[in-house]
This record gives structure tokens, sequence and C-alpha cells, in this order.
């Protein structure tokens, strides 16, 4: 329970918004085939939603940044560039690099223990044959990684450009800017319901590019 405690305790931001709802979108018939699920306008390029599971569209690895290599690294985030040739589909599947901190075993053998009342630990207390280890990189690692997920609620989708607004939430995950990733705390599905609940609909944005927020 407490492997991941140190990525939980750095601070997973939430915070709702009230943004107009996306701009352009367009239908092709409502069965769920990959042809007819619905695209949105960015400008820049145009995203299709990778499914609809239950009553949400999820748009998955839309690109929101150039990537940032080269003259680009380490550099507040510049515009992605045009690219209107083909419709992006968000199927290649990203991830920022992750590394485990040394001190991560050290720490998932302390915080257990301190938290029950010892107080008092020496080197004895602590199983270091695990710290420093590297595991194998994700395949899906690359520091070309500022895309966003974006989940909406069919009912927002079929009211954009009419007008209305929608909340948003924006998920900025937890990591120290060095682990996690946008998809890992599950599917916000469950969260959309309960908003639902309250009489709200929202949008759900997952940003994946909190490294370079550094
Ligand atoms: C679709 O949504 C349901 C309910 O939220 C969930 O249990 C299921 O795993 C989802 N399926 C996929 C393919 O995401
Ligand atoms: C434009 O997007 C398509 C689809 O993702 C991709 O195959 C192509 O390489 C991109 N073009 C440029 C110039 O990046
Ligand atoms: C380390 O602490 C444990 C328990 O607190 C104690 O039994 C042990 O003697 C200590 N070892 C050293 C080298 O101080
Ligand atoms: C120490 O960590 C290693 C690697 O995770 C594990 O194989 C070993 O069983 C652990 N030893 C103890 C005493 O917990």
């Amino acid at each position: 329970m407490l492997s991941n405690s140190w990525a939980t305790a750095a601070a997973s931001a939430l915070l709702w918004i009230s943004v107009p709802a996306v701009a352009q979108s367009s239908y092709g018939s409502q069965s769920n085939s990959s042809d007819s699920l619905p695209t949105v306008d960015l400008g820049y390029e145009i995203h299709q939603a990778s499914s609809l599971n239950s009553t949400n569209y999820y748009f998955n690895n839309i690109r929101y940044a150039a990537p940032p290599l080269g003259e680009n690294r380490f550099r507040a985030p510049q515009p992605p560039a045009v690219n209107r040739s083909e419709i992006q589909t968000g199927d290649q599947r990203r991830i920022c690099p992750q590394a485990s901190p040394a001190w991560q075993a050290i720490a998932n053998d302390f915080v257990p223990e301190y938290l029950t009342g010892q107080t008092e630990f020496n080197q004895s207390s602590f199983n270091t044959s695990s710290s420093g280890s590297s595991s194998t990189p994700n395949p899906a690692e690359t520091e070309d990684c500022l895309f966003l997920d974006v989940v909406v609620p069919q009912s927002i989708l079929r009211r954009s450009g009419r007008g209305y607004g929608a909340p948003v939430l924006v998920w900025i995950y937890g990591g120290g800017y060095t682990a996690g990733s946008k998809s890992g705390s599950g599917d916000p599905a469950g969260l959309i319901a309960r908003s639902q609940d309250n009489g709200d609909d929202g949008v759900i944005v997952s940003d994946d590019g909190q490294a370079e927020l550094l």
C-alpha cells in the first residue's frame, strides 16, 4: 500500500475551471466504429476520439506543445507545429521518462514504522539491497511526452460550439517530476459519474507534461 507513498504525497493537483466547451466538433453516424467517432478541430490539428465508453468520449494523447527536444529542452513549452495532413488518433501511448529515486526503498521501510510509533532508526532498520535498482524502461517512455487526454461526456460534446460552457477538471498527476503518468490514476469515468450525480456535467483533462513545468 505504501510502495507509492512518496508519489502520492507529492502533490496531485485538481482544479475545476470554467471554459467554453470544445470548439469545433463533428460526428459521423452514431455507431461506435473508429470512422464514426467524433473529431475536434484544434486549429493546428484535427483529433479524433479513440473510444466511446458508456457515455464518455476518450480523446487520448493530444499533442499540446512542440516536442521538448533539442533547442526546446528545458525551455518553456513551444506551440505545436501545424499538422492537418492526417486526422490524429492518439494511438501512440507515451509517458515521460520515469525514474525511481534511490531513497524510495528506504522511505518504504521508514514511513510505515514511523507512522506506527517507531522513532529510533539505524542502518539495520532499512533494506537497502533494493535501492538504486534499475528496472527495464517502459517502451512508452519518451521525452516527446507533452500530451493530454481529454474525457468528454457525450452530452457536452453534442452541445459544443453553441455557446454553452462546461466545467473542466484538470488533473496534474503527482510523482515529484520523476514518475507517474496522466493515466496512472485510472479511468476518470467514476469522477464524471459522481459530478453528474450532483447535476453537473464536466470534462476531465489529464496532463502528461509536468516534467516540463520544472
Ligand atoms: C468502460 O466503462 C466501465 C464503467 O466505467 C468500466 O468498468 C470499463 O472498464 C470501461 N471499459 C473500457 C474498455 O475502458
Ligand atoms: C502528421 O501527423 C501524422 C499522423 O500522426 C504523422 O504520421 C506525420 O508524421 C505528421 N507529420 C509531421 C510533419 O510531423
Ligand atoms: C539498531 O536498532 C535496533 C532496534 O532499534 C537495535 O536492536 C540494534 O542494536 C541497533 N543496531 C546498531 C548497530 O546500533
Ligand atoms: C530487500 O529487498 C529485496 C529487493 O526488493 C528483496 O528481494 C528482499 O527480500 C528484501 N529483504 C528483506 C529482509 O526485506
